[in-house]
C-alpha cells in the first residue's frame, strides 16, 4: 500500500513506519517537522502530492498535563487537526486510521471499557482526543478511530523505558498500585493499524495486548523482571497522593468487541509482549 504516517518520530510513528516498511509498503513518513498537522494548507498540499492509498496519524500532543494548561493548543493539535486530516484525506479517497486513548474514559467502571461504554474524559488531554475522534468521523465516513492505552516500545521516553533507567541507576522507585490499565507493544499495535487501514472497515476499535490487564506496580515489577533488574526497591503509592495536574482514569482497561467480528485475532498477551520487547530492545 501507500501509506502516509504523521508523527513518524514518536514512539508508534517509528514502529509503524518500520513494519509498514517490512510490509513491502511505499510509505511516507513525516515528522513534525516535515509535516506540522496543525498547518491545514501544508496537509492539504502533502496529501495532494503524495496520494497515498492510507494514511495512520500518529501525531499527537501527548502531554497529558501540559494540556491541561494550554486548551487550545491540546484542541489544535488532537481535535482540530484530526478532523482536517480526515477531511483531507477524504478529498484523495485515502483511509484515515487515527489513535486515541483509554483517556477518553473516566475509569469509575469496574472491568473492561468496551466500544458499548460512553466516554466521560477527565482531562483536557481526553476531551480533545475524543473531540479528534467525533470531528473525524463527522469529517470522513472512510476513518477508523483506535483507541488503546499503556502503550510501551522501543523508541520515546515511555513509562517503561524510564522506569528502567532509573533502577539501572540504583534509584528506589514509587510505583502505583491502585490504577490499572491494559498494556500495549508499540510494534504489535503498529501492525494492528496497518491490518486496519488495510481492511478499511470504519468503526472505533480498541487495541490493546490481550489478557487480563494489569495495576502499574504489577506492570513495573513484570518489566523489572524482563530487564533483570528485580531486586529493585518499591515503593507502592496511591494514585491520589501524586496530585498531578491532570486526572488520570484509574480503570482504563480496554477490550474489543469489533476486531473478532472482522475477523482480526486478539494479539499476543501482555506478558509475551514485555518478554520480546525486553529482548530486542533490553540488552
Ligand atoms: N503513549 C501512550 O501510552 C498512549 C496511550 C494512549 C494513546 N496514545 C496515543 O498514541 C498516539 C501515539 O503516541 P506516542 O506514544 O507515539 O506519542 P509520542 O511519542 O509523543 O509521539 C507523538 C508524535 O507527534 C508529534 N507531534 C506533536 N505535535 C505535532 C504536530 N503539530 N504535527 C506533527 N507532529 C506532531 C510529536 O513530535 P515532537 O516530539 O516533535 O513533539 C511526536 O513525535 C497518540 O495519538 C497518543 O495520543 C498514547
Amino acid at each position: 500500500m501507500r501509506i502516509l504516517v504523521t508523527g513518524a518520530n514518536g514512539m508508534v510513528g517509528r514502529a509503524v513506519v518500520e513494519q509498514c516498511l517490512a510490509q513491502g509498503d511505499e510509505v511516507f513518513a513525516h515528522d513534525r517537522h516535515s509535516l506540522d498537522i496543525t498547518n491545514h494548507e501544508s496537509v492539504k498540499i502533502t496529501l495532494e502530492h503524495e496520494r497515498p492509498e492510507a494514511l495512520i496519524n500518529c501525531a499527537a500532543w501527548t502531554d497529558v498535563d501540559g494540556c491541561e494548561s494550554n486548551r487550545p493548543l491540546a484542541y489544535a493539535v488532537n481535535s482540530r487537526a484530526v478532523e482536517n486530516l480526515a477531511a483531507s484525506s477524504r478529498r484523495v479517497g485515502a483511509v484515515l486510521v487515527t489513535i486515541s486513548t483509554d483517556y477518553v474514559f473516566d475509569g469509575a467502571r469496574e472491568g473492561f471499557y468496551t466500544q458499548r461504554d460512553n466516554p466521560n474524559p477527565t482531562s483536557v488531554y481526553g476531551a480533545a482526543k475524543l473531540e479528534g475522534e467525533r470531528c473525524a468521523q463527522a469529517a470522513s465516513a472512510r476513518t477508523v478511530v483506535v483507541r488503546t492505552g499503556w502503550i510501551f516500545g522501543k523508541s520515546g521516553r515511555n513509562f517503561l523505558s524510564t522506569i528502567i533507567e532509573r533502577a539501572r541507576r540504583g534509584e528506589r522507585l514509587k510505583t502505583i498500585s491502585d490504577a490499572y490499565g491494559t498494556p500495549t507493544y508499540a510494534d504489535d499495535l503498529a501492525l494492528r493499524l496497518r491490518e486496519l487501514a488495510e481492511l478499511d472497515i470504519p468503526g472505533v476499535y480498541h487495541v490493546v495486548n490481550g489478557g487480563a490487564g494489569v495495576s502499574y506496580e504489577e506492570f513495573t515489577r513484570a518489566a523489572l523482571l524482563a530487564a533483570g533488574c528485580e531486586a529493585t526497591e518499591i515503593e507502592s503509592v496511591s494514585m491520589d497522593t501524586l496530585r498531578r495536574p491532570a486526572p488520570r482514569p484509574r480503570n482504563s482497561r480496554l477490550r474489543c468487541i469489533l476486531s473478532a467480528a472482522v475477523g482480526l485475532p486478539d494479539l499476543p498477551y501482555w506478558e509475551s509482549a514485555l518478554g520480546n520487547f525486553a529482548r530486542l530492545s533490553l540488552k
